[in-house]
């Protein structure tokens, strides 16, 4: 547990509506005071975020919960008891008191409860709900160590380090329908554990939002990433990282990062976005080539943030 001075002197700041970067156990947020506009408003520009794309915002109690939305589905509540504290946000009907620019004007809000002490004292002790964001700039790679927040985001009013997240991949993100729950962006908890709670809804149409996480291009590193397909890279591999799973590929390749002693997809989940950060930093490596995995699963969240940086390197291939 991190200085517990530390996350008061954090809470005051945001209660000043300064900005913090916390840890959570999926990936270090970047937050504010949810129900202060002008702290949210920062938010935006730190990130340099558009402001059609809207942010999570963390609580720490169901009392808190109920304050931030209309509904009192029971479907929520089931959810909240199987997962929360945990990577799983709900995007809910939201009440009044969320200021719209949290939300870029939607009448939804998406609210999780993190699965990580630092942050939920914080929230507690801040006594306001915290909107973040993953603490990067708009588009790169999210940071899962206070190292990758302040090489991107060096003038963040304050940085809680609580060492490197547990889970690394962002949360998973749903909606839920008249008939269960939509997917709106994959995690580390599957559609697989949700249908235990409440049935997939795969009929409904998505509502059409223009934000990121539904972008095809995110998630990016500032240099050439490409996964290893099985059709032949032309490539340099002399002049390339390769992020390793299964071991299979290695050949040839100037460093390798191995993800996962063990071939366990949540070690990929883990450590795939600390990988992509030390070959960006690398000067050695010019090209970031990953491997891919199985899209089923936590799988499929890995595959997505996979494709999503690839996105800009391979023109036309994910349309
Ligand atoms: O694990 C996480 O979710 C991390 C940590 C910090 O909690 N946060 C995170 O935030 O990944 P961000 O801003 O990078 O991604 C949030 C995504 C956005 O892509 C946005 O589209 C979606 O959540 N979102 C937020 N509110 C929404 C809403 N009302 N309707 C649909 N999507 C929403
Ligand atoms: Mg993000």
């Amino acid at each position: 547990m991190k200085n517990f001075s530390d996350i008061e002197k954090a809470a005051k700041y945001i209660q000043e509506g300064k900005l913090v970067a916390f840890p959570t156990e999926t990936v270090y947020g970047l937050g504010g005071n949810a129900l202060n506009p002008l702290a949210v408003a920062k938010i935006f520009e730190l990130k340099e975020r558009p402001s059609f794309d809207p942010l999570i915002m963390h609580i720490a109690s169901i009392a808190q919960l109920e304050k931030l939305v209309l509904s009192t589905d029971e479907r929520i509540y089931k959810l909240a008891e199987k997962f929360w504290p945990g990577p799983l946000t709900m995007v809910l009907p939201k009440s009044n008191i969320v200021p719209d620019i949290v939300t870029s004007g939607l009448p939804t809000a998406g609210i999780r409860m993190p699965g990580n002490e630092i942050a939920l004292e914080l929230i507690r002790i801040s006594d306001c709900p915290i909107a973040a964001p993953s603490a990067n700039k708009f588009g790169r790679i999210s940071p899962t160590t206070a190292a990758h927040v302040k090489k991107q985001l060096p003038n963040v009013d304050y940085i809680i380090d609580g060492g490197k997240t547990t889970v690394g991949l962002e949360s998973t993100i749903i909606n839920l329908t008249d008939f269960g729950f939509q997917i709106l962006r994959n995690g580390i908890i599957t559609k697989e554990e949700l249908e235990t709670i409440l049935p997939f809804d795969g009929n409904s149409e998505i509502q059409k939002l223009s934000a990121p996480g539904m972008l095809k291009s995110h998630y990016s590193p500032g240099k050439m990433f490409l996964i290893a397909h099985n059709n032949n890279l032309k490539i340099d591999k002399l002049k390339a990282g390769l992020i390793s799973f299964s071991g299979e590929l290695e050949n040839g390749y100037r460093k390798i990062i191995r993800v996962s002693d063990r071939k366990d997809l949540k070690d990929y989940a883990v450590n795939m976005f600390e990988a992509m950060h030390a070959f960006e930093d690398d000067n050695d490596i010019e090209i970031i080539i990953a491997e891919p995995v199985i899209d089923r699963g936590i799988g499929k969240a890995i595959m997505d943030r996979l494709r999503k940086a690839e996105f800009n390197w391979r023109p036309g291939m994910f349309q």
